[in-house]
């Protein structure tokens, strides 16, 4: 058995993971860490400096502030992180980027496999559909304060990084009135109900449209997706590690 310890072991994220956990042949939870001390089915401390047991690989799905007692922990104890909390500051990600020179470390700010694939896909249809114009749709809950999402913003990079000549993100139509640009990405942002989270790439060409999308119907696949990058980062060198290295590897 991989014993976790689970970072943030409290919060939305942190139960789904202790839900997998639970069912695991694989994975148990050896003990939590979270500052609220909840009531949970393990051992739970209020900071890393406490915990007595032995840890495989740590999850951590806290909040940003939480990363330099993790850090220190994980390298004093020679143990893989996988961070996926977001929100990070420049500083915190230096910490971060320091610390996978001693140890492995899995971050991504979107632990679906799906919502990775999808990256992936549409960079290769870029590539391939150079001059079609491209258009990224996302939908969220009414609950959700940010817009676009950082998930469309991710696939947005990806198209870039293929192709530089898409330069432009424009976000909002409606401030003027002009044809779009061959050089831009349209990124939308829809709101309502208690939509969990969908992502569609539209590529748009002479009389054909390729459509890519991401449904996520539950908050599972994301913790399923950092189990799974657990199981994947242990027994790796120190490092930097995120889906693309494990999609890649699969
Ligand atoms: N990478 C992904 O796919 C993904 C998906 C969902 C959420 N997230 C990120 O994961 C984080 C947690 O999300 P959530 O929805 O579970 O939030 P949440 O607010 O429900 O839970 C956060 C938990 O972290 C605890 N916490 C706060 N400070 C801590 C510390 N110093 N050490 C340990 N625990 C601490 C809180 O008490 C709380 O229980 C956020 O940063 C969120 O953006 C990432």
């Amino acid at each position: 058995m991989i014993q976790v310890l689970l970072s943030g072991c409290g919060g939305r994220m942190g139960r789904e993971v202790a839900k997998i956990c639970e069912v695991s042949d694989c994975f148990e939870i050896a003990a939590g860490v979270d500052p609220v001390l909840p009531e949970c089915a393990f051992p739970v401390y209020s900071t890393f400096n406490e915990v007595k047991e032995k840890i495989d690989v740590i999850i951590d799905f806290s909040f940003h502030t939480a990363i330099t007692g993790l850090l220190a922990y994980a390298k004093k104890e020679k143990i893989p992180a996988v961070i996926a909390t977001t929100a990070f500051t420049p500083e915190e990600l230096a910490e971060i980027e320091n610390a996978s020179k001693e140890i492995p470390v899995f971050k991504s700010a979107n632990m679906s496999i799906g919502v990775n694939l999808i990256c992936e896909l549409a960079q290769k249809a870029a590539k391939f559909l150079p001059d079609f114009d491209i258009e990224i749709v996302e939908k969220h809950h009414n609950q959700k304060v940010d817009a676009p999402s950082g998930t469309a913003l991710m696939i947005a990079d990806e198209i870039a990084s293929v192709l530089p000549e898409k330069v432009e993100y424009v976000y909002d139509r409606h401030s003027v009135t002009q044809k779009r640009s061959k050089n831009e990405i349209g990124i939308h942002a829809i709101r309502g109900g208690t939509i969990v989270g969908e992502h569609e790439v539209i590529f748009a060409g002479h009389q054909e449209v390729v459509t890519i999308t991401h449904t996520s119907y539950s908050r599972e696949i994301l913790a399923n997706g950092a189990v799974c990058a657990a199981q994947y980062l242990v027994g790796k060198p120190a490092g930097m590690y995120n889906m693309k290295s494990m999609l890649n590897e699969a």
